[in-house]
């Protein structure tokens, strides 16, 4: 027998009752507190987490505060479990646990008292070192964030992932808001928050399923695998209906962060999505994905620009939620050949940035689009640097596989060209800005793993060549990828502190 932590609940409200799939029915509970721990083998686990009979069981309950006969009973339960108790009482008790005297999210309807502020009355933002480098101007030093800074890496995330499902998490913004903040109340100096979401929520919001199954990653159950499996699929959702708690954290997570450091919206570019939606999941072939753009490239383009449409009205509902700045992830462009890329994912990417752009422009209760950076991330798309270098995008984020000086002669070269063409055809849009792209990045994940002196050397290096000559102008530290479970966080707090060191004393040569 092993022990699996299937469920704890706190179901605060007297007499009510939540439906839970991963709680066995049995056990379902009109109390106050709930401690629902389940003995089962390993091979009844799954059975029983989707809902099944459970092997055997106990069942705590109590209507008032837990006492120490509790504590003492999860004590000796635990000793033969997966968990030592000191962590299963840190799951309940510590500083990151659900607290006693509050009821822990079960459902997005759950959530209720928090109230959605207008962007008016947010706190402003202090530090907006980010915001600043995001615009192309000179900063003091870089700001620095890392692409999935919130995440399995931190023991406080997986603390909290022991009681909710990946996408309850995102669904829940309480929760969202929790693990959003998690890696600034670690790592004070951090310049960003990026907010606690998936690029997976906007197949989602189409209607599609999708699961997060450990040791796996994202799952749909039917993907989209011929082209009269469209016809399933909403193609104009409504953002607010249907991805309504994004907006909710981001609003939650800026009243909480008290206007600290800026908040990063994202979303998924399109190319990207379609290619899990038609695999079904992730891959290291796409040979589901790829043969759709040759064989239906009609109904890829009418998916690709649907997704492309909905990428938009959900960034601008980030931003109306009150994000600062914005990414889109083509996690996937580099499995393009240069051919299907422009055919494919190019003019999706470009038409995001546009119609943020416009949307922001037209709508006077939002922001002024010169004031709203946005990034764009092809990794492994060489090709699309220069293109990208022409576009309504701000930033650049670099995989590591790029060479920085390279891309910072090429994108200072566009810019050029682009400034004189403009004037040539005195057509320049009210977001265009005077200074080459900024960009973002860029080093390799690995060296992360590599010993401290190795990984602060590699930071001095990429900062060295991203500011050269000392100046420190339209650059953001962060990796070439993101975080990997098996970071440590103090990898995390080395690259941070040597990236901003570095950046600051490269800046004083100036
Ligand atoms: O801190 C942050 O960066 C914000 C949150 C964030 C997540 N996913 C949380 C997450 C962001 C920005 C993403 C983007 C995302 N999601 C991308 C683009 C960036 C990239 O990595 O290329 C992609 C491709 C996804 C899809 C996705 N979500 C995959 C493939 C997986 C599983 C494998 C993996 O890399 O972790 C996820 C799950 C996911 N998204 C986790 C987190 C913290 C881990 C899931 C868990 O807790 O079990």
């Amino acid at each position: 027998m092993i022990l699996f932590i299937v469920n704890i609940r706190c179901n605060w409200r007297e007499g009510r009752v939540e439906r839970d799939s991963n709680v066995c029915p049995d056990h379902r509970s009109h109390t106050s507190i709930t401690f629902n721990i389940i003995f089962c083998s390993n091979s009844d686990r799954n059975r029983n987490s989707g809902g099944g009979k459970c092997l055997q069981s106990r069942l705590w309950q109590k209507r008032a505060n837990p006492t120490r006969h509790d504590a003492s009973a999860i004590h000796v339960s635990t000793a033969h479990g997966l968990l030592s108790p000191l962590v299963f009482l840190r799951l309940c008790f510590g500083p990151h646990s659900f607290s006693f005297n509050t009821a822990v999210p079960v459902t997005t309807t759950e959530m209720s008292s928090f109230t959605r502020l207008p962007a008016t009355e947010l706190p402003p933002v202090q530090n907006d070192l980010l915001l600043r480098a995001g615009r192309g101007e000179t900063t003091e030093r870089a700001p620095v964030w890392i692409m999935r800074q919130a995440g399995r890496y931190l023991p406080e995330y997986m603390e909290l992932r022991v009681m909710a499902d990946f996408f309850k998490v995102c669904r829940t913004p309480e929760l969202a808001c929790r693990v959003t903040l998690q890696p600034l109340e670690r790592f004070a100096t951090l310049d960003a928050l990026i907010i606690f979401s998936d690029i997976l929520v906007i197949p989602q919001a189409m209607g599609m399923e999708v699961q997060m199954v450990k040791g796996k990653g994202p799952v749909f159950p039917e993907p989209l695998r011929d082209i009269s499996d469209l016809d399933k699929l909403n193609l104009t959702p409504n953002v607010n209906d249907t991805l309504g708690y994004v907006y909710d954290a981001i609003n939650l997570v800026r009243q909480k962060s008290e206007g600290k450091v800026p908040v990063i919206g994202f979303c998924g570019a399109p190319w990207t999505l379609m290619a899990y939606m038609v695999e079904g999941g992730g891959t290291k072939t796409f040979h589901n994905s790829k043969p759709f753009l040759y064989n239906h490239p009609q109904e890829s383009h009418v998916l690709l620009s649907s997704i492309a449409e909905l990428c938009i009205h959900h960034l601008v509902g980030q931003i109306r939620a009150g994000a600062h700045m914005l990414q889109v992830f083509d996690s996937w462009a580099g499995q393009l050949s240069p051919q299907l890329f422009h055919e494919f994912a190019l003019p999706y990417l470009l038409r995001i940035a546009t119609g943020v752009k416009e949307a922001l422009d037209a709508d006077a209760s939002l922001p002024n689009p010169m004031d709203v950076p946005i990034t764009v991330f092809a990794k492994g798309a060489h090709w699309s640097i220069e293109a990208l270098a022409k576009s309504d995008y701000d930033v650049i984020q670099l995989d590591w596989t790029m060479d920085i000086t390279a891309v910072k002669e090429m994108v200072a070269r566009v810019h050029v060209e682009e400034s004189l063409a403009a004037v040539a055809s005195s057509s320049t849009k009210s977001w265009q800005r005077p200074v080459p792209k900024s960009l973002q990045g860029n080093l390799d994940p690995a060296a992360m793993y590599a010993n401290e002196t190795v990984l602060r050397s590699n930071v001095q290096q990429m900062v060295a060549e991203f500011c050269p000559n000392g100046k420190v102008q339209g650059y953001i530290a962060n990796l070439g990828w993101g975080m990997q479970p098996f970071m440590t966080p103090e990898a995390a707090r080395i690259f941070i502190e040597e990236a901003q060191a570095a950046s600051s004393s490269t800046n004083t040569k100036v």
